[in-house]
């Protein structure tokens, strides 16, 4: 099974940033965390991080050319904003979780709404970085 981790803006700071709302972790020890997980599952996860939703939307479409099976996606602030991440997530066909560390249903009602949700297989938030390892085991055994 083929995995790709997707963070999207200001995801880069994770560990510094609000850690009162994102916890400690910095993203390399997440992205760490997740492919030991993916490889005891006899999967590989392949990272990607952008500030810039054009790089996500081109790594969605550089996904399918590599045959990624499930895609990852703490798409950050552009969850709630991006026409264009949900478009290029629909075009590659490849199923997808939605993933954020922090609760956004108790945070601002801006962050309530989700381009990705609908569409996503699931949604996972709000369970800190537990949620990437259950996400990672979820996708290694999901069958299209
Ligand atoms: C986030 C939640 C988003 O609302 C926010 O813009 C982020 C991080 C999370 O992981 O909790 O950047 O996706």
């Amino acid at each position: 099974q083929k995995i790709l981790l997707i963070h999207g803006p200001n995801l880069n700071l994770l560990g510094k940033r609000e850690p009162e709302k994102y916890g400690n972790t910095s993203m390399k020890d997440i992205e760490r965390i997740s492919q030991e997980h993916g490889s005891k599952h006899d999967a590989t996860v392949s990272c990607y991080q952008s500030n810039h939703e054009g790089n996500l939307v081109d790594r969605i479409h550089e996904a399918q050319t590599q045959g990624i099976d499930f895609i990852i996606i703490n798409a950050g602030a552009y969850t709630h904003t991006s026409i264009a991440l949900r478009d290029a997530l629909l075009s590659v066909e490849i199923p997808y979780i939605e993933l954020h560390v922090s609760n956004v249903h108790s945070r601002e009602a801006f962050r309530h709404k989700s381009f990705l949700a609908d569409k996503a297989v699931g949604v996972v938030c709000g369970l800190g970085v537990f949620g990437y390892k259950a996400s990672v085991e979820f996708a290694t055994q999901y069958k299209k």
